[in-house]
């Protein structure tokens, strides 16, 4: 597979006006939210400012107990760790997860599978889904090939994901995309692919962002091919996404439910984690979209 696109744009998650940690400090105590001043004394809550909801802070995040620090930095991580949007996360890893090792058996009873995931971040899911396919017995290198795409601005997610990978004897390719650009991601595999896992990118697109980004999946998904992705309910760690100046766009399940349906996809399954903040969706693409984007869903 050759990458045709070089990528430019800029991730999401974080945003031009976005302010330095020292600036976003001054606010906060100019303001009085004197609370999220004690994010510095967390691990995953320095992360948070200074990184945003990036791959390493989220997988970071899936972590339910940090490590290191001292008495004091250990018990504010942990209240950190316990934030409902922190909680849902890691609801939201087992529940891909499982729904991965599900429709990659089911896919694998008409053939070889390729699945890529996009955006792969640090991969977590993808590693997690191989390990229980192996623990099945069902020796996933025979038939199943991985792929991760990321904008990967930083120029260190995908070094990361690919050695966690192969520490975990998981066979991953990957590719620096931007998943925002339908002719990129064409490019890196046709319409070849039976799964794509899209897991923590919509809820920082705009409309428009969230269209591209369903056209790219199916400029590479076969017709009849599955897309998991997550859709996030606003809840109350939204107020400090916002605090983040990190640019979250939240809309109800029916909005998110009619874009997935005007670029193409049935919904065939949703699943909230437990807390109700995040829905991760199986839905399939109808058999007879055309090139052109038209769709007959049978
Ligand atoms: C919140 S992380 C999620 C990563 C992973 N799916 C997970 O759940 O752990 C968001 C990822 O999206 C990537 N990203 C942001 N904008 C992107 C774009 N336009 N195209 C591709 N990847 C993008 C970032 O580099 C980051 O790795």
């Amino acid at each position: 597979m050759l990458l045709t696109h070089r990528p430019s744009g800029r991730p999401r998650h974080r945003t031009k006006s976005a302010h330095s940690p020292l600036i976003l400090a001054v606010r906060w105590f100019l303001t009085f939210r004197w609370h999220l001043l004690a994010l510095f004394l967390s691990d995953l809550g320095r992360s948070m400012i200074v990184r945003k909801y990036d791959a390493f802070t989220t997988d970071n995040g899936y972590e339910a107990a940090g490590r290191g620090g001292n008495v004091l930095t250990r018990f504010v991580d942990r209240i950190v760790r316990r934030r409902d949007t922190h909680v849902a996360l890691r609801q939201r890893l087992d529940i891909v997860s499982s729904e991965l090792v599900e429709v990659a058996l089911a896919a694998r009873e008409r053939g070889p599978v390729r699945l890529i995931s996009g955006p792969v971040g640090l991969g977590r899911d993808l590693r997690q889904a191989w390990s229980r396919l192996e623990s099945l017995g069902t020796h996933p290198a025979s038939w199943l090939e991985v792929v991760g795409i990321d904008l990967d601005h930083s120029g260190t997610v995908l070094d990361e994901a690919s050695r966690l990978a192969a520490a975990d004897h998981v066979p991953l390719e990957t590719f620096r995309v931007d998943l925002l650009d339908p002719e990129g991601v064409a490019g890196i595999a046709g319409r070849s692919v039976n799964i794509f896992n899209s897991i923590g990118l919509g809820v920082w697109l705009d409309a428009r962002g969230v269209e591209s980004l369903l056209e790219s999946v199916c400029s590479v998904l076969k017709p009849g091919g599955v897309l998991m992705i997550d859709h996030w309910r606003r809840h109350g760690g939204s107020r400090y996404v916002g605090a983040l100046q990190m640019p979250a766009r939240y809309v109800t399940d029916t909005e998110f439910e009619a874009s997935l349906e005007t670029a193409g996809f049935t919904v065939e399954q949703k699943r909230s984690t437990p807390n109700d903040i995040v829905v991760v969706y199986r839905a399939r693409l109808g058999v007879n979209r055309s090139e052109s984007g038209s769709t007959v869903t049978t």
